[in-house]
């Protein structure tokens, strides 16, 4: 299934105040994230507004977490970064993914019925008869202003919506997509439209009622009570133990074999029993 939508379509279906109100859908670039990164660092006066949305069909150079990349063939997923200001302090930083990672699981469970969870820190993850495969992945890019608060934010995010299941790209946590996991092709619009409308509502939430997405998110994080192994790429170094909970930032806590608890701000974390 090939689905294409315009901005336009995109606007006119959001039932959202501000996000997505303004946005732009490229038939292909290198990178959302990074196109949006120039557009926002172009000044005050030409870059986009907050809430501004950019979309795109095929992703020449997609990015993922930990410099790895981030492919899925032309039409076949939603591809898109959003714009935030939130001049949250930088203890609040991490909200950002893990709002946008609990309402991506949200839609996608809401359009098709899936179970979806997310693996720490920011894999969306869909449950199949042999167990849990990523579905998604968050890649959030930030800016501090003197302050030390978060001055802009740029989230992107990838959805395996309709790959084949033959097509499907290679990951340390085994991936799939919405037509893989169902067997039916999803349009993405609906999903999109799903998934944008639920971002804004906890967004607001944050930062209308001071509302943490900590419980929510932990209440779907498939690590918890878990054997887990971390691993740190750059250096090589991992440690096994158990996924104990997180911190209000969103620090994962593990506990290793010798009963020392570690806080885990950016590695990568593999179930132990996958
Ligand atoms: C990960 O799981 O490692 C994060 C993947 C993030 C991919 C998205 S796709 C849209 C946006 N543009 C990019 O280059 N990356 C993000």
């Amino acid at each position: 299934m090939r689905d294409s939508f315009t901005a336009t379509a995109v606007t006119h279906s959001l039932a959202t105040r501000w996000l997505g109100q303004t946005c732009q859908v490229l038939p292909e670039v290198d990178s959302t994230n990074d196109l949006l990164k120039e557009q926002v660092r172009q000044g005050p006066f030409e870059a986009p507004p907050a809430g501004f949305v950019l979309l795109t069909d095929y992703q020449r150079q997609g990015r993922g977490r930990l410099a790895r990349r981030w492919e899925a063939p032309p039409g076949s997923s939603l591809l898109l970064s959003m714009l935030f200001r939130p001049h949250w302090p930088a203890e609040q930083m991490n909200w950002l993914t893990m709002l946008v990672s609990l309402a991506a699981a949200e839609a996608i469970a809401q359009q098709t019925g899936l179970e979806v969870g997310i693996k720490w820190p920011n894999d969306v993850m869909v449950r199949q008869a042999d167990g849990w495969h990523k579905v998604g992945g968050i890649l959030q890019e930030g800016d501090f202003d003197a302050d030390g608060r978060l001055q802009w934010a740029i989230v992107g995010i990838g959805i395996n919506v309709n790959i084949p299941a033959d097509q499907l790209p290679e990951g340390i946590t085994p991936p799939t997509s919405l037509l893989a996991a169902t067997g039916q092709a999803v349009p993405r619009l609906p999903l999109l439209v799903a998934f944008l409308e639920r971002v804004e509502s906890l967004y607001d939430g944050v930062e209308e009622n001071g509302r943490s997405p900590h419980a929510a998110w932990q209440n779907r994080l498939i690590n918890l009570g878990q054997p887990v192994q971390v691993s740190y790429p750059q250096t090589g170094r991992s440690l096994h133990g158990m996924a104990e909970g997180t911190t209000a930032a969103g620090h994962l806590l593990v506990r290793d074999d010798a009963n020392q608890l570690h806080t885990i701000t950016a590695a990568d974390v593999t179930l132990r029993q996958n």
